[in-house]
């Protein structure tokens, strides 16, 4: 693996609870997502949604993506 380039970093087998509890907590803001998409709530509740989601994503890169975004 090219530490100057893309991928995962080797951290995360070395923190798989930490790592597994990332992907737990992205699971339940897709559920939330999903949840203010099927009611068909207002905007403002939809784009709070959208942004937990988007929260997470960041979370993960940022302590195990070896490209930051
Ligand atoms: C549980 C951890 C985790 C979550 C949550 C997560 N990512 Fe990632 N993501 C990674 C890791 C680790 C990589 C690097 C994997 C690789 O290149 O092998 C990656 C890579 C990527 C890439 C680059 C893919 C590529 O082909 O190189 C994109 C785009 C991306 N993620 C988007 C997202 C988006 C959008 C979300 C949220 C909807 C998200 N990710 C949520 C861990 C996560």
């Amino acid at each position: 693996m090219d530490e100057e380039g893309w991928g995962a970093k080797p951290l995360i087998w070395q923190e798989p609870e930490n790592f597994a509890k990332i992907i737990h907590d992205f699971e339940c803001s897709l559920e939330s997502l999903q949840t203010v998409m099927s009611n068909q709530a207002s905007a403002t509740d939809t784009s709070e949604a959208l942004s937990q989601v988007r929260q997470q994503c960041l979370a993960c890169h940022q302590t195990y993506r070896v490209r930051q975004s």
